[in-house]
């Protein structure tokens, strides 16, 4: 029988890639959303790929009485993976409250749930920004965790903890903190991708709605920083390499002898890029010029971070299979099928 897997999120970027995935992998997923952050066709597209009508309830999973019902409605449950948190870092730092209130109560109400009804197996999106600025690159899952600038890093810092304290208590729970680097791309298919709000903040969304000429421009947060072309340096992952570190954690759950297990894992393709770097592979990978200017520093900004992904590589059975380019076409060609939609 196909063990059954609730994604909170699942309608989201990461999440619709992942439900994806564990369906080409043989398990069955169920998504759990309330849409604060995602399209409702998302889920009619998933279906396209699949080939499949996946399980959808839509409400929030902070409402205890809710995620009861899609427990008790769905059965014999194997495991969560919960995508479903705020994530932008400048909103915040304006609306704290509401990212403390969503992302803990969120998690806290998924644990409960899962302990009381007995479902064994976890995993957590966490981030590579529990890392800051780390002095020794790359980052190993051994680096110090550092106090977080934002209240959105914070969470994703406490959430690690809770986990942690959750699976001390001698609960039975197996849990993995999957520490994403930067999550780029789109399906091959053009059918999912990233659908940002309003003028995006991340780097590779302003870039193809620029090359789209939706923005007049892409600016460069600064070439000063001691780095070798003077741009900050990331860790840029294609969304569903990641999504595939979710399919293998669970495996990688289902493996273990004990009943109680925590573990965290750094996951990008442990190579760094700087920003005129990604703008010189997208415009190989799509054919486009980019138009972009060299402005001033972006505020908050950490200088360059990639992760050592042995351990992954190693324990999970995981490795990235697709290049910088490879996401950035993937990213254009989402692009391009969204102007067409
Ligand atoms: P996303 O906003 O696209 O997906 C999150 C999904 O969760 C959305 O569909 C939203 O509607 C849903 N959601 C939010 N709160 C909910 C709630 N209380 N109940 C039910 N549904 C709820 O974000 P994403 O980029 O797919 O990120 C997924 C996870 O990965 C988040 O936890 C995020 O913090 C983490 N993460 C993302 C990145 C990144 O760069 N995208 C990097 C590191 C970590
Ligand atoms: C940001 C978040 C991080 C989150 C990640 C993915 C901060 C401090 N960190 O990371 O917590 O996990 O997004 O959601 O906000 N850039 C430009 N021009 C642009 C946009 C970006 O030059 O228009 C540069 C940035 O300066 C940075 C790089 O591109 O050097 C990547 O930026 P971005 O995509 O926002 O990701 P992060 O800053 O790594």
């Amino acid at each position: 029988m196909k063990k059954k897997i609730i994604v909170t999120g699942g309608a989201g970027y990461i999440g619709s890639h992942t439900v994806v995935e564990l369906f080409n992998a043989g398990f069955e997923p169920v998504i759990v959303d309330n849409f604060s952050n995602a399209d409702k066709s998302v889920v009619a597209r998933i279906n396209e790929i699949t080939g499949s009508n996946i399980e959808l309830h839509e409400g929030d999973c902070c409402d205890e009485v809710f995620l009861k019902g899609v427990i008790e409605a769905e059965g014999a449950v194997d495991g969560f993976i919960h995508f479903a948190a705020y994530k932008a870092v400048g909103e915040s730092v304006k609306k704290p409250l509401d990212y403390y209130r969503n992302n803990f109560d969120s998690l806290l109400t998924v644990l409960k749930a899962m302990m009381e009804y007995s479902i064994p197996h976890f995993v957590f999106s966490s981030s590579c920004t529990v890392y800051g600025q780390a002095a020794v690159l790359p980052v190993t899952e051994e680096t110090p965790v550092q106090k977080q600038e934002s209240p959105y890093g914070n969470t994703k810092k406490v959430c690690e903890e809770m986990i942690n304290d959750a699976v001390n208590s001698g609960a039975k729970l197996k849990c993995i903190s999957l520490r994403y680097f930067n999550p780029i791309g789109a399906h091959a298919s053009a059918k999912i991708g990233e659908l940002p709000l309003g003028v995006p903040q991340n780097l590779v969304p302003f870039i193809t709605q620029a090359a789209a000429g939706i923005r007049r421009q892409l600016t460069v947060f600064g070439n000063d920083y001691d780095t070798p072309d003077g741009t900050c340096i990331r860790d840029y992952i294609h969304v569903v390499d990641l999504a595939k570190a979710h399919v293998k954690s669970l495996e990688y759950l289902g493996s273990r002898k004990a009943d109680n297990f925590y573990d965290v894992f750094n996951v990008g393709t442990g190579k760094g890029n700087s920003v005129l770097e990604v703008i010189k592979a997208f415009e190989k990978a799509s054919g486009q010029k980019l138009i972009y200017r060299i402005g001033p520093r972006r505020t908050g900004d950490i200088v360059q971070i990639y992760g050592n992904v042995n351990k992954a590589n190693k324990l999970l059975d995981w490795k990235t299979e697709m290049t910088l380019e490879d996401s950035l076409r993937d990213a254009w060609e989402w692009q391009k099928g969204l102007g067409r939609s």
